[in-house]
């Protein structure tokens, strides 16, 4: 297999990173009518809120996928009071090899996505699923510069969940798909196909101590973000998957959708409760990213939260607050 050059940085376009990386090229579903613009528009997808911009979060529905309106849409807001607790649910297993693993961290003009090699990360005890998921990627999802530029200049709070209200400065989502689909763009047109397991960011002064875990997400993020400002732009890098151990491991857990178009409704979320914690520095790193359709990042890249509609989210522990 092709191995990504490292450590240069590269530009390169997305076909190319297909074929050098494993990446997959979205497939992209023809059947739905009512379609005003092309589906092969999708990757310009913009998170703004305005109602007059075909491409804005308001208007995912009608431009990519009417599975945007759908009953089973993420993100969700996690009221506590409301849960229902399973204390006994199995947690779910990562498996690895080496828990230091090698991909090419790349800015899709989306996020900060870093692609796994096939193989190196896979999850097992995924509620309410059976078999094994296989890790495509992790990215995060962040608020925007405040409109006013008197508070320090930080990014507003961009959790994609939020718990009672509470939203987190972040969210990181590893996304797996089930194995017994051949690739992911396969497996995201079936109910059982994907499972996010995802993790609140919480960023702490820089004096904390916040343990060597976390120091190192923040070094991760600290040093490799500034290479891939620009958009396309991609670096080949490292992690110790050691950051994402949760002991005790707290969750909760609902069925719902890809947060981005086309939305689909093919995903069991698992939210751990213990929250990434990142130092201020390194988190400010985030807003040197460019977006596409968003050149002053202004909203961040977190979708608006979607009604419930009767679903119940789980827990495997009792809330406390
Ligand atoms: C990024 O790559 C895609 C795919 O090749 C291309 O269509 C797009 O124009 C590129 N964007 C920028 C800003 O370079
Ligand atoms: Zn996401």
């Amino acid at each position: 297999m092709y191995e990504c050059p490292n450590p240069t940085i590269r530009v390169v376009d997305s076909a190319s990173i297909a074929l050098l990386c494993g990446v997959f090229v979205l497939f992209l579903r023809s059947s739905d009518s009512d379609t005003v613009y092309e589906f092969s528009d999708v990757k310009y997808f913009h998170y703004d809120r305005n109602v007059d911009d075909p491409y804005g979060v308001y208007n995912w529905p009608k431009t990519f996928s009417r599975e945007c309106n759908g009953q089973q849409q993420s993100p969700v807001n996690i009221e506590t009071g409301s849960l229902s607790v399973d204390e006994f649910a199995s947690c779910p297993t990562m498996v690895y090899n080496s828990p230091v693993v090698q991909g090419t961290l790349i800015n899709n003009g989306h996020s900060a996505e870093f692609l796994f090699y096939p193989g190196d990360l896979a999850a097992y005890n995924i509620p309410h699923r059976y078999g094994m998921y296989i890790a495509h990627d992790f990215h995060v999802h962040y608020g925007g510069l405040f409109e006013s530029t008197t508070f320090d200049n930080q990014i507003s709070p961009g959790s994609e969940h939020t718990v009672n209200g509470y939203r987190y400065d972040g969210e990181l989502h590893i996304v797996m798909y089930n194995s017994r689909y051949g690739s992911i763009e396969e497996a995201e047109h079936h109910a059982d196909g994907l499972a996010v397991l995802a993790f609140f960011i919480h960023k702490q002064p820089d004096s904390l101590d916040f343990g060597n875990r976390n120091m190192h997400f923040s070094i991760f993020l600290g040093s490799n973000l500034p290479y891939i400002a620009n958009i396309n732009f991609s670096i080949s890098t490292s992690l110790n998957l050691d950051v994402f151990r949760r002991q005790p491991c707290e969750f909760y857990t609902y069925s719902g959708s890809t947060t981005t178009p086309l939305c689909n409704q093919a995903v069991q979320w698992v939210i751990f409760r213990e929250p990434l914690l990142v130092s201020r520095s390194a988190w400010s790193a985030i807003q040197l990213l460019e977006f596409t359709g968003d050149y002053d990042n202004r909203y961040g890249n977190f979708r608006v939260l979607q009604p419930l509609n009767g679903r119940v989210v789980e827990s495997n522990f009792v809330p406390t607050f």
